[in-house]
C-alpha cells in the first residue's frame, strides 16, 4: 500500500480493508472491537507506532499500540471485564498491557492462534526533559502532544478509531507520510537527540531495516548528540541493542553505529570486528552438531558481538550495557576460547591438554566459539567433543576405590584420578580393565608416592 495523500495538519484517510490486509482478519476484528468499546465510552482512541507505520508501508505487524485521550488503565480493565484476560498496568506512563488467554479469544469470538499474545495501551501524554539523557517527566497530554513527544515523523502518525465520526482519519502533524514517501528517517526537532540519546541507535536501526535516508539536518544533529551516549544508563543502552541484535540486519546496524564512533561513545573500546554481520548470519543458519537445551539466542549474540574484545574490554562493556551474569559469563568465556583459537587447533597439544579449558565453560560460549572458528575444522572438532564426549566422561575408579587400595586420602587422589579421566580422553584407556592396568602401573610407578606394594589387588 502506498502512504494514502494528505498534507501537513490536514487527515488523510485509511480504509478498513487495509486493516484487514495488512493485520490479518482476528487482529483487525480485535481492533474493532476495542474501537467499539472506546466509541460506546465516548473515549478518543488511535492506533499508532510502528503498527501504523508499517501497515502504510505495506507491511504488517504483530503488535497493535493504542493510545487513549483517558485513563489506559481503567480502559483496559473495562476490557478485561468484558473478555477476560490479564491486565498489567505500569502507573508512571500511564500505560497497561492487556493480554489475552484462550478464555479471552473465546470470549472474542476469535481463534487464539491469530491473535497478538497481548496489546498495549497508553494514555496520551506529554513529555519534558529535565536535563540530557534523563527519563522524561511524564503528563497527560492531547494525541497531538503524544505525537510530538515521539522519536522520528514516520512513528509519529495515529489513525483514528474513535469517535465514530472521525474513524478512519490519520493524523500527520509532523509530516511522516512525506518522509514515508520519500524514505526518510526525521526526528521532529533539534533537542530529540539530547533529550533521548538512545534515539542515535533507534535511528540507524530504522534507516537499516526500512532501507530509508537519515535526513540531512537529522544526521548532523545526530552526530552532535552523540557524546550525550556515555550518559545513558547501561539498561536502556542495553534494551537498545538488545533490539538491534534481534533484527535481520544487526551486524550492519551495529557496523553503521561504529563507523559513526557511537559504539565507543557509549564505552571507550567498544568496536565491531567487520566480520560481526556474517557471523551474525551464520548463526542464524548453522547449529553446530550437539544438541543445547538450554540455548539461548540472545545471549549467543551477544558472545559473537563482543567476541573480538580483548577480555578486560569486554567485561567493561558488559558491566557499561549493565548485561545479567549468565550472558557476562558467556561473553567472557567466548573470549577465552578466542584467546586460545590457535591452541585449539594445534595437533601437538593432547585432548587431555586441551578438554580442562573447555570443559567447564558454558555451553553458549562453545556455540559461539564453534561459528567463530568456522575456518578450522580442527578447532570445531574440539569443541564438538567437549559438548558430546569429554564433559561426560568419568573413570571407573573413585576415592572410595583408591582408599580401599590402602592410600591415605590427600591432594593425590584428585591427582591419580585426573589422571586416569585423561587417558579416557585421550583415547589411550578405553575399558574399565585398561583403566585398573593403568592405575596399577601408576601406583607402582612411584609418580604419586608413597607407592603400594607392588602386586597389591586393585578394586
Ligand atoms: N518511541 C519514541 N522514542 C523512543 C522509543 C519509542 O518516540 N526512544 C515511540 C515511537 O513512536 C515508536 C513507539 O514509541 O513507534 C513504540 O516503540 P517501539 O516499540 O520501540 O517501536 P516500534 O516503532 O513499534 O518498533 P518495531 O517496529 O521495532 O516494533
Amino acid at each position: 500500500m502506498t502512504p494514502p495523500d494528505s498534507t501537513n495538519n490536514k487527515p488523510g484517510s485509511f480504509d478498513r480493508s487495509a486493516l484487514v490486509r495488512g493485520l490479518g482478519e482476528a487482529p483487525a476484528r480485535l481492533t474493532d472491537l476495542v474501537a467499539k468499546q472506546a466509541q460506546d465510552q465516548g473515549h478518543a482512541l488511535y492506533l499508532v507506532g510502528g503498527v501504523l507505520r508499517d501497515l502504510l508501508l505495506g507491511g504488517g505487524s504483530a503488535d497493535l499500540d493504542f493510545v487513549i485521550e483517558s485513563d489506559a488503565s481503567a480502559f483496559a480493565r473495562g476490557l478485561q471485564k468484558r473478555y477476560g484476560g490479564q491486565v498489567h498496568a505500569h502507573k508512571p506512563f500511564g500505560t497497561a498491557k492487556w493480554s489475552l488467554n484462550a478464555e479471552s479469544a473465546d470470549r472474542l469470538g476469535l481463534p487464539l492462534d491469530d491473535l497478538p499474545q497481548h496489546i498495549d495501551f497508553a494514555r496520551a501524554r506529554k513529555e519534558t526533559y529535565a536535563e540530557p539523557a534523563a527519563l522524561p517527566l511524564t503528563m497527560p497530554g492531547s494525541i497531538e502532544d503524544d505525537m510530538q513527544r515521539r522519536d522520528f515523523s514516520i512513528n509519529a502518525l495515529a489513525l483514528s478509531l474513535s469517535p465514530k465520526a472521525r474513524y478512519g482519519q490519520l493524523l500527520d502533524a509532523c509530516s511522516g507520510l512525506q518522509d514515508l514517501r520519500n524514505r526518510q528517517i526525521r526526528v521532529l526537532h533539534e533537542r530529540s537527540f539530547i533529550d533521548d540519546p538512545t534515539r542515535i541507535l533507534r535511528t540507524l536501526r530504522f534507516a537499516t531495516r526500512l532501507n530509508f535516508e537519515i535526513s540531512a539536518q537529522t544526521a548532523g544533529w545526530l552526530l552532535h548528540a552523540l557524546p550525550l551516549l556515555g550518559r545513558v544508563s547501561g539498561a536502556r543502552l542495553r534494551n537498545e541493542t538488545k533490539l538491534i541484535l534481534a533484527e535481520e540486519l544487526a551486524g550492519e546496524i551495529l557496523l553503521r553505529l561504529n563507523d559513526l564512533g557511537a559504539l565507543k561513545a557509549i564505552q571507550p573500546g567498544f568496536y565491531m570486528p567487520k566480520r560481526l554481520a556474517s557471523d551474525l548470519k551464520r548463526a542464524s543458519k548453522q547449529a553446530p552438531p550437539w544438541r543445547s537445551p538450554d540455548h539461548d539466542a540472545l545471549a549467543l549474540r551477544w558472545c559473537l558481538l563482543l567476541a573480538g574484545c580483548e577480555e578486560p574490554v569486554a567485561r567493561g562493556i558488559a558491566k557499561r550495557l549493565d548485561l545479567n551474569r549468565r550472558q557476562t559469563d558467556s561473553v567472557i568465556a567466548t573470549c577465552r576460547i578466542m584467546a586460545i583459537a590457535e591452541e585449539l587447533a594445534d595437533p601437538r597439544l593432547r585432548p587431555s591438554e586441551i578438554a580442562p579449558r573447555l570443559e567447564t565453560l558454558p555451553s553458549t560460549a562453545l556455540h559461539a566459539g564453534w561459528l567463530l572458528l568456522h575456518d578450522s575444522s580442527a578447532a570445531q572438532e574440539r569443541l564438538r567433543l567437549t559438548m558430546q564426549r569429554w564433559r561426560t566422561i568419568r573413570p571407573c575408579t573413585n576415592g572410595h576405590d583408591l582408599r580401599a587400595l590402602g592410600l591415605p586420602p590427600g591432594p593425590r587422589y584428585k591427582q591419580i584420578l585426573k589422571r586416569l579421566r585423561g587417558a579416557w580422553i585421550d583415547g589411550d584407556v578405553r575399558s574399565c580393565a585398561a583403566e585398573q592396568a593403568l592405575l596399577q602401573q601408576l601406583l607402582e610407578s612411584g609418580e604419586f608416592a608413597p607407592a603400594v606394594q607392588p602386586g597389591a589387588r586393585l578394586l
